[in-house]
Parts: C-alpha cells; structure tokens; sequence
C-alpha cells in the first residue's frame, strides 16, 4: 500500500515518531530532499499549527518555520500572546519538494499524491500530541487536515468541529484554517501586509482561546 503508513509505528510519542520519520520512503520525495523535517514542540501541546511542508532553510537545517516564514509566524505567535511552549509546529509534507534551476531550489507546492501519502504521520501526531485545538495553515495544510479541497477566504478564521473532515478520518479536535505565513511575505504594499498580519493574529487568537 503506498503512503507513509507502514513506516510509521503504532502507538508512538512524538519522540518515537521523530526517530522513525528518516526512513520513511512513503513518497518519492525523500529522494532529493537533505532530510526529513519532522516537528517541533512537546506532546500534549494545546495547539497544532500545521504548515505546507518545508523549506529550503528548514530542509538543510532539519527544523520546521526556521527561514522567513517561520520568523513571521514565531511574531504572529508572540503577537496573539500565546507562549510558545503551548505550540507544537509540524507541516502536512515532511520533505521538501523542489524544482532546480542552477544552483537554486525552487520551492514547488506538493501535490495531492503527496499531501496524502504523507498523511499517516500527521495522523500519528494528532494521536501523540492531543491538541485541543489544530490550526492549519494555507491551502495545503487545509487540504490535509481536512481531507478535502477548501477556500481559504470562505472559511478562515472558524472553529469548525472535528467532523468538519470530509472523507478523512476523524480529527482529534477543532479545526481553524487561516492563511499560510508565506503569503503575507508576498504582499508588496506594506499597509496590506500589516493588515494581513493583524489578521493571521486574530485566527491565532481565535484558536488559542478556543484551546483554553
Ligand atoms: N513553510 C512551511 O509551511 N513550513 C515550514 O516548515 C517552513 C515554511
Ligand atoms: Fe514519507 Fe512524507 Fe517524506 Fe513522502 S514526504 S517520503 S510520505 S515523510
């Protein structure tokens, strides 16, 4: 069967899950990629913010949200005032899928194919950290979480109960899907960015109260 599943052990805690993650073959992903990037966070963390996948930055240094977008987010954390030591940050893509032109990698969104077979880790994380609350982060990570394709701008910023997965299987807690934080990087106009940020921050807050 293909997919990450028969790579990923049963039962496991997060640190399990960090140890058996490198020998995953569930995708063909792994291939190009330096490492695997698993999560970052403790279990039984109140949120689960769940990103694309990762990036270059995070590729060569084996840490989800270390580069650019992982700065913004870390801001929009401390912004929302919530401790960083209630977060636990993972990705729904756990290898980096890129294009090479020349010496540079271009970062290349996953593809469905991926975001599924990649699935059963995150799975596996929803069962060792016991969020209270997951939060996804853009399409990608919506698409994962949820098991079906949303707009984001339909429905942002919602804490949707966990049968709000169409076809996956059951979420462990609420859903809110907000914007992924490498959008924001790419608004040129500064007061549209800012505003973009106040909103990212409100979802976070959102999800953070609903957490408790
Ligand atoms: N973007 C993501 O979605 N995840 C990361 O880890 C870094 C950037
Ligand atoms: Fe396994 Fe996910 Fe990496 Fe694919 S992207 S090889 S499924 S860990």
């Amino acid at each position: 069967r293909p997919g990450a599943e028969q790579w990923v052990p049963e039962d496991a805690n997060v640190d399990e899950l960090r140890r058996a993650a490198p020998d995953c073959r569930g995708c063909e992903l792994w291939r190009d990629a330096t490492q695997v990037v698993f999560s970052r966070g403790r279990q039984g963390a109140a949120l689960m913010l769940v990103g694309e996948q990762p990036g270059d930055r995070e590729d060569l240094e084996g840490e989800p949200f270390v580069g650019p977008a992982g700065r913004l987010l870390a801001d929009a954390v401390d912004a929302a005032g919530i401790a960083r030591e209630r977060v636990y940050v993972t990705n729904a893509v756990k290898h980096f899928r890129f294009e090479r032109r020349g010496k540079r990698r271009i970062h290349e969104k996953p593809s469905v194919a991926h975001i599924v077979a990649c699935r059963p880790w995150l799975e596996a994380e929803f069962e060792a950290v016991q969020p209270a609350v997951v939060v996804a982060l853009g399409a990608t990570a919506a698409r994962s979480v949820l098991g079906r394709t949303v707009r984001i701008g339909e429905i942002r910023g919602r804490v949707m109960p966990p049968d709000a997965a169409g076809g996956a299987p059951a979420l462990p807690a609420p859903v809110l899907v907000t914007t992924h934080p490498s959008a924001l990087l790419r608004i040129d106009d500064a007061a549209d960015r800012a505003a973009a940020f106040e909103a990212l921050v409100d979802d976070l807050r959102t999800a953070a109260d609903a957490a408790g």
